[in-house]
């Protein structure tokens, strides 16, 4: 036999540190929002849960939103910028395709030249760099990731379409992840059914645009079929996420689903059994549905408003584009000072 690669065969276990989240700071009523769709204030709430959401201004590019939640979980954290081994950027709206935003985003935190790579799985995005950034620690191939989740929605959805117009926003969300005695970060469940990729897409794709610039590219979306699968599904994937890290669902401080539409989370809630004492995050009636920024932003809500603490156990559970998802239980982290 020739030479032996040598590798740490030791797996330790991880935790969020911290958490820092960047809103927008205009807010978008249901009401500016049916001044370009056919609809109106009450239609919207009562399909989607949403009243308002933000809209980044000239001033909060994709960049800027990452780079100031990526600060605050820093500073959450206690951890500096110079410990941070990699930099995991989860979004489908950064505006180049070259280079990844997580590199720029690690250059202007002032770390010093970690691994930096983006993520793009939907809305499910958050989770999957989650589980990516907890597999990297636990595994020892570096101590500190900083796990962004950011989108800016409303440069990608036609101002006219009524169909996905009033249901996303913008914002962002961040975490460190690193090592930790006891664990905090569980097994993640995850997928995809790519036959239904179609259902949230971008239309045309940049080809298509660059042969005939007439069309710009859009994110479309068939809702409903979204809407059945996500409630068929994600209630399985809930409690195979709550079967793996063995924890009931009486143990848990919040359930925090993506924040694509407050009646799919009422029909997950109810389809697992979720006990009342278990509170759900309901970010989306003020944040809208944020993509990749959701799920960061839901668990900042839930630890803001007092409905669960820093060190409680919390679900979460993400889907969209792909059709993807991913969701596990974690231990819900300490929140940035404003
Ligand atoms: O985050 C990524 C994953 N995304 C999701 O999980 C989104 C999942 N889907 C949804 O949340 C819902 O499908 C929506 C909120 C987007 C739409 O709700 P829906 O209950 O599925 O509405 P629908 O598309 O089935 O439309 C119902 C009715 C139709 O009218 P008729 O045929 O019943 O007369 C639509 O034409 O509502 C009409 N409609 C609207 N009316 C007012 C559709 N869009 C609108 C609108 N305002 N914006």
């Amino acid at each position: 036999m020739g030479a032996q690669i040598s590798n740490s065969t030791e797996v330790r276990q991880s935790a969020i540190l911290g958490l820092g989240v960047y809103r927008p700071q205009r807010v978008v009523s249901n009401d500016e929002i049916c001044e370009t769709i056919d609809s109106t204030d009450e239609w919207i709430q009562s399909r989607s849960g949403i009243k308002n959401r933000r809209f980044a201004g000239e001033d909060e590019s994709v960049l800027a939103m990452a780079i100031a939640s990526g600060r605050k979980a820093l500073e959450a954290s206690g951890i500096s910028a110079e410990q941070i081994g990699a930099v995991v950027v989860a979004t489908s709206t950064y505006p180049s395709q070259t280079p990844q935003c997580s590199a720029v985003v690690a250059d202007a935190l002032g770390t010093g030249g970690p691994a930096a790579f983006d993520v793009t799985a939907g809305c499910a995005g958050f989770c999957y760099a989650l589980s990516i950034a907890s597999d990297m620690v636990r595994l020892g191939t570096e101590d500190y990731i900083l796990v962004i989740g950011v989108e800016r929605m409303s440069d990608s959805t036609e101002p006219t379409d009524r169909a996905v117009r009033f249901i996303f926003g913008d914002g962002a969300g961040a975490v460190v992840v690193g090592p930790s005695d006891v664990t905090g970060i569980g097994p993640v469940v995850w997928g995809s059914d790519g036959s239904q990729s179609q259902a949230i897409r971008q239309e045309p794709d940049w080809l298509t645009f660059a042969k005939d610039p007439s069309q710009r590219p859009w994110i479309k979306m068939e809702g409903t079929a979204v809407f059945r699968w996500a409630a068929f599904e994600m209630g399985k994937v809930a409690t195979q996420a709550l079967e793996r890290a063995g924890v009931a669902m009486e143990d848990l401080g919040a359930f925090i689903p993506h924040q694509a539409n407050g009646r799919i989370n009422e029909v997950i809630a109810r389809s697992i059994k979720l006990p009342e004492s278990v509170p759900v995050s309901d970010d989306i009636a003020e944040t809208g549905n944020t993509s990749a920024a959701s799920i960061p932003l839901a668990m900042e809500e839930v630890i803001r408003t007092g409905k669960a603490k820093p060190g409680e156990l919390a679900l979460l559970v993400g889907f969209g584009a792909g059709l993807s998802y991913a969701g596990q239980v974690v231990t819900l982290p300490p929140l940035a000072q404003d």
